[in-house]
């Protein structure tokens, strides 16, 4: 009997593999579950922030009495999509539907692309004469506020410690930038929280940074005050922190705290960070967070956006051994510009063919513009008009077979697949330096836009030299960022 069960194993499982689409093996196309998609994105709207708000306080309360006892050293946060916070009712914003959830998160995403490109250009055009360019620029963008551009910032958020004792807070967490701030008791001017704002005084370890100190050189634009450092921190979509530059202890997980970070006490702070009571700053830069820690390096997977679940985040040394399917490649700095995590992309493949792409458009020049940064801030991928053209032609010539659909005005390639529940359609895949390629998942490169079946190609052009792999395409990946042996990685179907 349990022979027979064996041919019989092996017997379907060998049908199983005639069956499998040729083109699908020789990568040149890939299957797109479109009811998967659908389903998820409806159980999307359905999530309850109240109730998962309540689970979280229970389960707090119960992890803060295990703590002392926890023997694991992991530097591990729980990873929570923007759409699916657990907060009290009145700090979330429900969606009427599927399509408005979109159009709020591209509306985000413009800001966010804006922010990175201000960057940049300040970065660039502003090294020869910082102070007065650094006031304009606070100028131009404090002026944006005021159009009401304001999306709120943050894709991804995680509770972590403030202080010792620590006190729990929910903190943006940005790849894009390097500056650690709560807000901060007494305040000039906060804005709502979930947690009760911050107070120094409550903590043993706050300890004001002098004028003086290297953290305070570090700033781009510092100012002293009674002999103290001060901070002011802008982002692109108007919201800003600023305050008194200070160390404090921050508590990730259960492991043992963390001394010494440099953190901003923002007496003053604009902007709709979700209920989150700071930011803390995941970059490349040297007042980053990472960059505090011994291994100057972290693992993340951000689970796909339409799932309610929760991914991790772990600051420790990379300690799983890479996979078969792992692809390493080598992280890139750019002088300068040191908070970004560039990787060396050197092209880009649809449907098994690689694309006309000068290595120019994908590389940092001299200036420091250009160049492909890893963003988790940045939901939809931007390519330059260089890279976005030859990759758009090639995505719909070889898509001709689908009913065409519509979509918000950023994307040029949509499809109405409300007819089909799986469809094949080109493969996407990144060339890294080395030969390396990474064939990326239907999900991560056609997205629901609506309810209704609307797919679009989920990758944008943008006017600024600098491309940005965004958030979308790497869900359900592994990525390791290792600033100290300048590595990248991506394990795919790893969560
Ligand atoms: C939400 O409600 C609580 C309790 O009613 C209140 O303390 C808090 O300020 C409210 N938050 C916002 C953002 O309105
Ligand atoms: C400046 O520092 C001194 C001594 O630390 C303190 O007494 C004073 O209140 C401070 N002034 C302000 C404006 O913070
Ligand atoms: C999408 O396709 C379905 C069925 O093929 C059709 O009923 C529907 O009208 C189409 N939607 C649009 C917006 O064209």
């Amino acid at each position: 009997m349990a022979s027979l069960f064996h041919v019989f194993f092996l017997l379907s499982f060998s049908l199983a593999v005639c069956r499998k689409d040729p083109s699908e093996s020789a990568g040149t196309t890939t299957i797109l579950d479109v009811a998967a998609a659908l389903k998820k994105s409806t159980q999307a709207l359905a999530f309850d922030p109240r109730r998962a708000h309540q689970q979280l306080l229970d389960k707090e309360e119960l992890t803060t009495t295990l703590r002392y006892s926890a023997s694991t050293a992991d530097l591990l946060l729980q990873l929570y999509s923007r759409d699916f916070l657990p907060l009290p009712n009145n700090f979330t914003t429900t969606h009427r539907d599927y399509e408005s959830l979109t159009l709020a998160r591209l509306r985000r995403d413009s800001a966010r692309v804006r922010s990175i490109a201000a960057r940049v250009a300040f970065a660039i055009d502003g090294s020869n004469s910082k102070p007065a360019k650094a006031a304009a620029m606070l100028d131009s963008i404090q002026g944006t506020i005021v159009s009401g551009n304001s999306q709120g910032s943050g894709e991804y958020f995680s509770r972590v410690g403030i202080g010792r004792p620590a006190k729990p807070q929910f903190m943006v967490l940005d790849t894009g930038s390097d500056i650690n701030w709560v807000q901060c008791q007494p305040c000039t001017d906060c804005y709502k929280q979930a947690d009760p704002i911050y107070d120094p005084t409550g903590s043993d370890t706050y300890a004001p940074l002098r004028c003086s100190s290297e953290p305070c050189h570090s700033l781009d634009y510092a100012a002293c005050r009674n002999a103290t450092c001060r901070y002011e921190v802008v982002y692109g979509d108007g919201s800003f922190s600023s305050g008194e530059l200070a160390t404090e202890t921050l508590t990730i997980g259960d492991a043992p705290p963390v001394t010494n970070v440099p953190m901003g006490c923002g007496f003053d702070n604009e902007g709709i960070f979700v209920a989150a009571g700071g930011l803390l700053a995941l970059g490349a830069g040297r007042l980053s967070f990472p960059s505090h820690l011994p291994s100057h390096s972290f693992t993340y997977c951000l689970v796909d956006r339409d799932t309610p679940g929760t991914s991790t985040i772990d600051f420790g040394p990379p300690t799983a051994q890479p996979e078969a399917s792992t692809i390493t490649t080598k992280l890139l700095r750019s002088k300068k510009i040191p908070t970004f995590y560039y990787v060396e992309l050197t092209g880009i493949s649809v449907g098994g063919t690689q694309l006309p792409i000068p290595p120019s458009a994908l590389a940092i020049d001299a200036d420091g513009s250009g160049g492909v940064i890893v963003d988790s801030g940045t939901a939809v991928s931007r390519l330059n008009m260089q890279v976005y053209e030859p990759f758009r032609d090639a995505f719909v010539k070889g898509t001709r077979h689908l009913p065409p659909g519509t979509g918000p005005d950023i994307f040029d390639a949509c499809y109405n697949l409300s007819a089909m529940t799986k469809v094949q359609v080109p493969s996407v895949s990144f060339h890294f330096g080395e030969g390396k390629v990474l064939k990326l998942r239907g999900k991560n490169f056609l997205l629901p836009v609506d309810s209704k079946g609307n797919f679009c190609l989920a990758f944008a052009k943008t006017s600024s030299p600098l491309n940005i792999i965004g958030n979308v395409q790497h869900q359900g990946m592994r990525v390791v960022i290792a600033v100290e042996n300048s590595m990248v990685s991506f394990t795919p179907n790893k969560c």
